[in-house]
């Protein structure tokens, strides 16, 4: 059975339990992170390592490993995992001090630490063959999205009022600007450019689209701009797709009830798609 890593044991998930004076479970003080290994092959972990020691920054948490402390034990998941394909979940929060107090404790606590591994689910073959339908819902989170918080509840509610219409992701519009996914983030094709919303405090830095970015802009096969890609524009839109660690890139044919460009799977993104299962294979994308 696939071991947790936690507070620095190794032990059965069944072990694993927090205080309820967690500031986790108390305040949802704390950050994560999910790291895919394809083929049992860590994808972007430094990227993803960078990503938790700058959300731990950004709240103020010591690290508590050093990069190649947490290198050593997301390995050590993926080895477990009886699935080849396999996302590796870290959870830090601020730890567990005596009584319940807004104020960071001081002097501080040692963090609660998680790390464990999920079998990836792959993308139904539907949508493989016909693309995913995304539905558009009002952001209703914070002015940090850039930090990976635990605090998921508007995004849970979004994702949840997806799947109750049927549709795989919702899009998060913020002041009349289509910013991105739930646990995704947005590209589209709009007057044969490729679009997605600047880095910010209002999306998440997701290492899929930044990788992305990169390929796009090295392989020059469309102009990609970073810039706010405003609502009633993603309906003029020719492809849409949305990317993530764990989804890659999921190409959207729907939104709402409007077909996207001419409902069918896009060729640019079949290309990028393509060039993106490539990279996944290559050894040495750590
Ligand atoms: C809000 C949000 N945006 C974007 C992403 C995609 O990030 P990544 O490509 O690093 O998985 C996620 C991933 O969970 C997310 O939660």
């Amino acid at each position: 059975m696939t071991q947790v890593f936690f507070n620095g044991n190794w032990i059965a998930p069944e072990m694993a339990q927090v205080s309820v004076f967690d500031r986790g479970f108390l305040f949802g003080d704390g950050v994560y992170e999910v790291i895919p290994a394809f083929n049992k092959q860590l994808f972007g972990a430094k990227a993803h390592l960078t990503r938790l020691a700058r959300s731990l920054r950004e709240i103020e948490i010591v690290d508590p490993m050093s990069a190649a402390q947490w290198l050593e034990v997301i390995e050590r998941l993926v080895v477990q995992c009886p699935s080849d394909d396999v996302s590796i979940y870290i959870q830090v929060t601020r730890g567990t001090p005596p009584k319940r107090d807004h104020a960071y404790p001081n002097p501080p606590v040692a963090p609660t630490v998680l790390a464990s591994a999920n079998p990836i689910t792959p993308v139904s073959e539907e949508i493989r063959r016909q693309g995913a339908r995304a539905i558009t819902v009002p952001d209703l989170r914070w002015s940090r999205c850039d930090i990976k918080s635990v605090n998921l509840l508007p995004n849970i509610m979004a994702r949840q009022q997806a799947v109750a219409a049927g549709a795989s992701e919702a899009i998060l519009v913020r002041e009349g600007i289509a910013l991105e996914g739930a646990a995704s983030n947005l590209f589209a094709v709009i007057d044969g450019e490729l679009l997605t919303a600047p880095l910010g405090p209002h999306i998440l830095g997701g290492v899929t689209r930044n990788r992305l970015v990169d390929m796009v802009r090295a392989q020059g096969q469309i102009p990609l701009l970073e810039c706010p890609i405003p609502f009633d524009r993603l309906f003029d839109a020719t492809e849409v797709f949305m990317t993530s660690s764990t989804r890659d890139l999921l190409p959207i044919t729907r939104i709402n009830d409007h077909a996207v460009g001419t409902g069918k799977l896009g060729s640019l993104w079949a290309q990028l798609n393509q060039a993106f299962q490539q990279l996944k294979t290559q050894r040495g994308s750590v």
